[in-house]
């Protein structure tokens, strides 16, 4: 039985005092992680004062992470800091990483590596752009994409990995995904990690739908077969909104 998850992606909104407003509302009215597993990933930060006022219901992850310990990288965030605050997961190949700051497969590959050497979860993020859906390519991008960032990646780990599925023209625009386009994509990837490391694997491993999920749209993606809950920005800066879609998916 996989977990149902809802991922709250704050980017870069939410100053210290609203972070630790939005964390003391929510953390007492979440079920067991046992039933769902709620999360927000923050800038890098606010992590330490959220990790100390989180709790068990409310897992706390980074939005970034270079995939060296430390060294002369002026600016980066170190998976051994991360590790060290007892951050649950990181976002990897999250659309805005790849677009805005230039960063490919192969550097997405190191850094899953690093998350997985410093017990982060990683949630790899695919998809396509709309040019590539119009051409009719979204398979090919996507079996490119986990091709290269779980290249030489152990089944044991790919396991516990997060992916989930954000086509780039649905992040941040209010166009959400057909659900039944998102079960396609998300079965695709299910199926590819099935090809690549059996059956056992591709069935504990978990699948999110993410791009201008709502309260009132949540519900049709975890209906879907291939979809084990969501990534969402805009919609969980909103501590009620959070809380209404961990209740909705649970
Ligand atoms: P959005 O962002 O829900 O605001 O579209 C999702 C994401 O970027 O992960």
């Amino acid at each position: 039985m996989r977990t149902p998850m809802v991922i709250a992606n704050w980017k870069m909104y939410k100053n210290h005092a609203e972070a630790l407003e939005f964390v003391n509302e929510v953390k007492d009215k979440l079920p067991s992680s046992n039933t769902v597993e709620a999360g927000v990933c923050a800038q890098s930060i606010l992590l330490k004062e959220l990790v100390e006022n989180s709790n068990d219901t409310l897992k706390i992850g980074a939005q970034n992470m270079y995939y060296e310990d430390e060294g002369a990288f002026t600016g980066e965030i170190s998976p051994a800091v991360l590790e060290n605050l007892n951050i649950d997961y990181v976002i990897l190949g999250h659309s805005e990483r790849r677009r805005i700051f230039k960063e490919d497969d192969e550097l997405i590959n190191l850094k899953i590596k690093a998350a997985f050497n410093h017990n982060l979860i990683p949630i790899l993020c695919v998809g396509e752009d709309l040019d590539e859906r119009k051409a009719g390519k979204v398979n090919d991008v996507l079996y490119n994409q986990l091709n290269e960032d779980l290249k030489d990646l152990d089944g044991s780990l790919v396991s516990k990995l997060v992916i989930a599925y954000e086509p780039l023209w649905a992040i941040n625009t209010g166009l959400c995904a057909d659900s039944s386009d998102a079960e396609d994509a998300c079965k695709f990837i299910r199926n590819f990690i099935t090809e690549k490391y059996g059956l056992d694997i591709s069935n504990e491993i978990r699948i999110l739908y993410g791009g201008s999920v709502k309260v009132s749209t949540i519900k049709s993606f975890i209906d879907c077969e291939n979809i084990d809950g969501a990534l969402v920005g805009k919609d969980t800066l909103d501590p009620n909104n959070f809380i209404e879609m961990i209740n909705i998916i649970k």
